[in-house]
Parts: C-alpha cells; sequence; structure tokens
C-alpha cells in the first residue's frame, strides 16, 4: 500500500525539477498522476518513464498563464481518473534581467509573474475545489519561495508573487477546511533543479551554500518528498501552513557573524 494509495494528482510544472520529483514520487507511492507542462514533450517522456517503472501517469501540455488551459488540465484530470484527489500548484517562473528592484522593475513582467505565479494558484484551485468537494475532500499544494519571507535586491515581482501564494494558502485553507479540503505550501530555498543552475553561475551557487546550516544544497527531492506528505493523509491535520525546506539558510540573524567578531575583539 503506497503513501497516495488510489489518489489523484495534477502536478503543473510537472516535467521538470520539483514538480518532476513530486509527480515521481506520488505515482511511486500508488498516486495516478497528471503531469502537466508548457513543455509538453518532457511532460510526456516523464509520464512514459513512469509507466515504465509500473506507476501511472500520463503527460499534457499546461500554459499556466492561461486561465482556459487551466481548466482544461483540471478537467482532463478528472475524465481520464474520474476525480481529482491532489492539486499541487507549481508552476513559478523568476527574470533576473527584467525583475529588477521597484524603481527599475520593467511593470510588464510583474505583471507577468503576478500571473503564472499567484494568479495561477487561484485558478487551480478555484476550477479543482468544486471537484474535490464531490469527491468528499483533498489536499492542494502549492509552491512558494523563501523569497516571500526576505527582501532582496532585486526580484520584487517575484517576492511578492510567492508571498501572496502564501497568504492565499490560508485563505483557500480557511475557506474549504470544512470540506476537508486541505491546503499548504512549501516554501523551498535554494534548489539544484534544471532552472535554478541554468539562472546562478556556480560562484553564486557557492554563496549560497555558505549561508546554508547544512553543509550541502538541496535537491527537488527534498521538495518532493514535503510535497508526498502534504498530499498524504498522514498531513490530515495540517492546513493553511506553509513548510521553509530551505536548509536553514535563513535562519539565523545575518549580524552574528559581524557581532562576533565584535565581540572577539572586545575580549581581546
Ligand atoms: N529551484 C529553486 O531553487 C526554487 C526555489 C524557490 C522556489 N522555487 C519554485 O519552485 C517551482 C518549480 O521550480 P523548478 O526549480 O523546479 O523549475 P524548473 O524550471 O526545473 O521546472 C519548472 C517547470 O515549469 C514549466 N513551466 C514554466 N512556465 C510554465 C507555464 N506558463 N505553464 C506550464 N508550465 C510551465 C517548465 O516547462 C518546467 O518544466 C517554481 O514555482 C519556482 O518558483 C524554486
Amino acid at each position: 500500500m503506497g503513501r497516495v494509495q488510489g489518489k489523484v494528482a495534477l502536478v503543473t510544472g510537472g516535467a521538470s525539477g520539483i514538480g518532476l520529483s513530486a509527480a515521481s514520487l506520488m505515482a511511486r507511492e500508488g498516486a495516478k498522476v497528471v503531469i502537466a507542462d508548457y513543455n509538453v514533450d518532457a511532460a510526456k517522456e516523464a509520464a512514459d518513464i513512469i509507466k515504465s517503472q509500473g506507476g501511472e501517469a500520463v503527460g499534457l501540455f499546461l500554459d499556466a498563464s492561461q486561465e482556459d488551459s487551466i481548466k482544461e488540465a483540471v478537467d482532463y484530470t478528472v475524465a481520464e481518473y474520474k476525480t481529482l484527489s491532489v492539486l499541487f500548484n507549481n508552476v513559478g517562473v523568476t527574470n533576473l534581467q527584467k525583475d529588477l528592484d521597484v524603481v527599475h522593475i520593467d511593470l510588464d513582467e510583474w505583471d507577468r509573474l503576478m500571473i503564472v505565479n499567484t494568479k495561477s494558484v487561484l485558478l487551480g484551485s478555484r476550477f479543482a475545489i468544486p471537484h474535490m468537494i464531490e469527491a468528499g475532500g483533498g489536499s492542494i499544494i502549492n509552491t512558494a519561495s523563501m523569497a516571500a519571507f526576505a527582501g532582496d535586491s532585486v526580484r520584487s515581482a517575484y517576492g511578492a508573487s510567492k508571498a501572496a501564494v502564501v497568504n492565499l494558502t490560508r485563505y483557500i485553507a480557511e475557506q474549504y477546511g470544512k470540506d476537508k479540503i486541505r491546503c499548504n505550501a512549501v516554501a523551498p530555498g535554494l534548489i539544484l533543479t534544471p532552472a535554478a543552475e541554468k539562472n546562478m553561475p556556480a560562484a553564486v551557487l557557492d554563496i549560497f551554500g555558505k549561508f546554508n546550516a547544512l553543509p550541502y544544497h538541496g535537491e527537488a527531492d527534498d521538495i518532493g518528498y514535503t510535497v508526498l506528505f502534504l498530499a498524504s493523509d498522514e498531513s490530515k491535520f495540517i492546513t493553511g501552513q506553509t513548510i521553509q525546506v530551505e536548509g536553514g539558510h535563513y535562519m539565523s540573524n545575518p549580524s552574528i557573524v559581524d557581532f562576533n567578531q565584535y565581540m572577539a575583539q572586545a575580549r581581546s
């Protein structure tokens, strides 16, 4: 008996990185999985791999910036597998060239990130919830980011869009809890996915690694296992929460290093 045996999961952005990990782990633990992604070839390839390993999955085109496309993905899931138990709203994009500080940010990019990163969570949930109510409950999981909890010199839209995901998670949990629909989010720190490795030079990855409490980087499965737990009934009393999976990167007071140096000098 798998940890999510018999559940039906729709994973957006499921063809790569965090989404692919969650889709693969849920399939391994007995869920039927729809992998919905802009990169439909990669989504179908991922589904084929899952099937070759004895799991149940199908790949599907999704453009998470389009309301109709999100509705089609939900409808397809219910038509294919008769129900919808788990929705992993995972699509999210960033743009280091245009998403700058508040004075210089490209406003079209602000709008795009709010649509792809935040509105897609609203819409996925909006279309999935009636099916989950009919099924007697469900679990919605959203991908936020540690960028929701800290300021930065750039990426104003990304941080704001992910902070909105954190609170939208609470609103959905509050509004549909009595229907036995749970809604939680996962907030990854830096995770070595294809997107992160493409966007960040090795020297920048080293800087991030240096400030982790743990001596290693996060991997897609670190988030995938958290999603698996939130999708499963093991987490049946957890709702409205955002679980931070970030290696202790944001845990300590950043002034501590300078403070310790000051104390050492004061003692000598
Ligand atoms: N990797 C990290 O360090 C990190 C940190 C914090 C948060 N996140 C968040 O995790 C999520 C997944 O990121 P990842 O690192 O796995 O990225 P990734 O690029 O490896 O995977 C993202 C997937 O989403 C798909 N996609 C992109 N835009 C889409 C759209 N409009 N419609 C449908 N599919 C689309 C891509 O084709 C890709 O398969 C995102 O929400 C991201 O913001 C990642």
